[in-house]
């Protein structure tokens, strides 16, 4: 049988999260990657979160490492690789670091896991697809971006503690940028198949809608550094339905051509994931002012693609 193989790119809070949640459910070997300055570091990690198999009851290997080599052969590669913002930061505001980093990255993946699936996690998120793919040369449906899982987590979370019920039972759905002009839509929000609308009044949904678009930037404010645990869940969500080709319907930030009007960039939307990574766009119908949210998200979406074509123009 074939066993999975995840790497993960940078030991950091996100990196070490992922490599924990990818252990405990057994999805695979695991490789935990960071600079070789921190190659002891990750080793480390890598090997506490290893010695938790007998206790949790897996038997995936998990290494720490800053060699590529150790990459090769990856189903899955998430990246995470890069500066987190500080209170005061907007995610943008990372993007000059991040793109030199998840550009070099990109280019390892390129020659050590030519085959693997990508999952961006770095911010600005949907510039970071972007870089990736360029810089990899993959098909498109090999790249993906994780903040959708993310953000329709907190959404699902937020409309729970306000309905008073299991957050299994809330489906959403998010589309657009990971950014603060996400777009959730309540429209398509429902709690086992009952509309949200005949559960919460306009103005409590409106405020969750709220809390969700803010809630990275809610977390930060009070740690001081951007959130992980979630983050992370979110990504090896995405990178189980990737392994075990599950044909999950997710929102993740996906190369989209004519649909929701993108016209050529990584937006989030909802995706079939499965074993190719992205086979399929579904796209649903937008009325009133959600398809002028989703352009003014698309939007914000180009204009960073746009700082890193102008850094490196080798990626247009
Ligand atoms: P962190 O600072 O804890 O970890 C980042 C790690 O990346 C560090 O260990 C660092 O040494 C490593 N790194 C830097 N350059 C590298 C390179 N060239 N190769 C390999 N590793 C390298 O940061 P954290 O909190 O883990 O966040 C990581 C990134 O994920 C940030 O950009 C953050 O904004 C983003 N993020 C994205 C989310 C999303 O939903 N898309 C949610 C949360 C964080
Ligand atoms: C978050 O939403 C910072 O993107 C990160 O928590």
């Amino acid at each position: 049988m074939h066993r999975a193989k995840i790497s993960v790119i940078g030991a950091g809070n996100v990196g070490a999260t992922c490599a924990h949640w990818a252990a405990a459910k057994e999805l695979g070997d695991v490789v935990l990657l960071d600079i070789p300055d921190k190659a002891a570091y990750a080793k480390g990690k890598a090997l506490d979160l290893l010695c938790c198999g007998p206790i949790e009851r897996f038997d995936s290997s998990v290494i720490g490492t800053s060699d590529y080599k150790d990459i090769a052969g990856s189903d899955v590669v998430i990246v995470t690789a890069g500066i987190p913002r500080k209170p005061g930061m907007s995610r943008d505001d990372l993007i000059q670091t991040n793109v030199r980093i998840v550009k070099s990255v990109s280019e390892q993946i390129r020659e050590f896991a030519p085959d693997s699936v990508v999952i961006l996690v770095s911010n600005p998120l949907d510039a970071m697809v972007y870089t990736a793919w360029k810089a990899t040369g993959f098909p498109s449906s090999r790249i993906v971006g994780q903040a959708g899982c993310l953000d329709v987590a907190r959404f699902r979370t937020f409309l729970a503690m306000e309905i008073g019920c299991s957050v299994e039972d809330i489906t959403a759905l998010l589309l657009g940028g990971h950014g603060d002009d996400m777009v959730p839509l309540p429209r398509y929000t429902s709690v086992h198949g009952v509309p949200v609308s005949q559960l919460l009044d306009a103005k409590t949904i409106e405020a969750c809608v709220k809390r969700a678009k803010g809630g990275g930037g809610e977390i930060v404010k009070l740690m001081g550094t951007s959130a992980f645990y979630a983050p992370a869940s979110a990504s090896v969500q995405m990178a189980e339905a990737v392994i075990k080709d599950k044909k999950r319907i997710l929102p993740c930030a996906a190369y989209c051509e004519s649909e929701f009007g993108v016209g050529g960039y990584f937006v989030g939307v909802p995706c079939v994931l499965g074993a190719g990574g992205v086979e399929k766009i579904v796209e649903v119908e937008l009325v009133g002012d959600e398809q002028k949210l989703m352009d003014e998200s698309i939007s914000h979406v180009k204009d960073l693609v746009k700082v890193v074509t102008e850094m490196f123009p080798e990626l247009s």
